[in-house]
């Protein structure tokens, strides 16, 4: 069995449609942070905006509950912190590159997708956020609405879950001691460059521009032709950045 970071719990299934709904339904009845659903296959893997994310065995799928008590509207600096967790797996000789908001690049392929879902209570709080996360650990599935080619991590699905948890346990730390902004500088560092053309799907909408950046809240800065502009919620697609 795969070895979780001290306090971490694991609970480990065979089979499940998806692991974000069994994090949720135990973050509902009080799972506390660190605990992390993994299965081996996913019957109903989910991937962002309603896309189905293939599972059959043999790539990493995995869900963490997180009680990160901050505002609603912090909830997804954790998918920035998600995502260097997941960068923190590649080796360095293979080149990551992080895409906003959340995917992870290996060679120029998606090796890993993110999927935070977060409960708000009344008082505006985080009452827990799930990062589903599932990592392409020996094969690389080519779905046809993806934005990129898939790659591979190689190794095995345990190795991955250890080393993701032991990441994502240091990163939340980072992000909890440091603030959003080491975060932000360190995810920037491993993004395309600035002044990179970039496209950005806005659901049925395109906008074209250059990468200007990420701002303190997370949107994706763009200068467009005409002018500044600032994306909170959208997906860039595969041009040079
Ligand atoms: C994406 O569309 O890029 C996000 C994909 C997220 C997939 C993972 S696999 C583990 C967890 N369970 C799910 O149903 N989805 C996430």
């Amino acid at each position: 069995m795969p070895v979780l970071p001290d306090g971490w719990t694991l609970v480990a299934l065979d089979s499940v449609g998806s692991t974000n709904d069994e994090a949720i339904r135990l973050a509902d009845s009080g799972a506390a942070e660190g605990t992390v659903v993994w299965a081996r296959e996913q019957t109903g893997g989910r991937g962002r905006r309603g896309r189905n994310w293939a599972s059959p065995a043999g790539n990493l799928y995995s869900t963490t509950v997180l009680r990160p008590a901050c505002a609603a509207q912090r909830a997804s600096e954790l998918g920035f912190v998600a995502a260097l967790a997941v960068g923190d797996l590649v080796p360095a000789d293979r080149g990551v590159r992080l895409k906003w908001p959340n995917d992870v690049l290996v060679d120029g392929g998606k090796v890993a997708g993110i999927l935070l879902e977060s409960a708000i209570g009344q008082d505006g709080l985080v009452e827990h956020v799930v990062a589903g996360i599932g990592v392409n650990v020996s094969f690389a599935p080519q779905l046809p609405d993806m934005r990129y080619p898939g790659a591979a991590l190689g190794g095995t699905v345990e190795a991955a879950l250890e080393g993701l948890t032991r990441a994502l346990a240091a990163r939340l730390a980072q992000w909890r001691r440091d603030g959003f902004d080491t975060v932000r500088a360190e995810w920037l560092a491993k993004a395309g460059p600035l002044g990179a053309e970039v496209d950005v799907r806005l659901g049925e909408g395109l906008v074209r521009g250059r990468f200007a950046g990420l701002d303190r809240e997370g949107a994706l800065l763009l200068e467009t032709a005409d002018g500044p502009r600032k994306i909170v919620s959208g997906e860039l697609l595969g041009r040079a950045a």
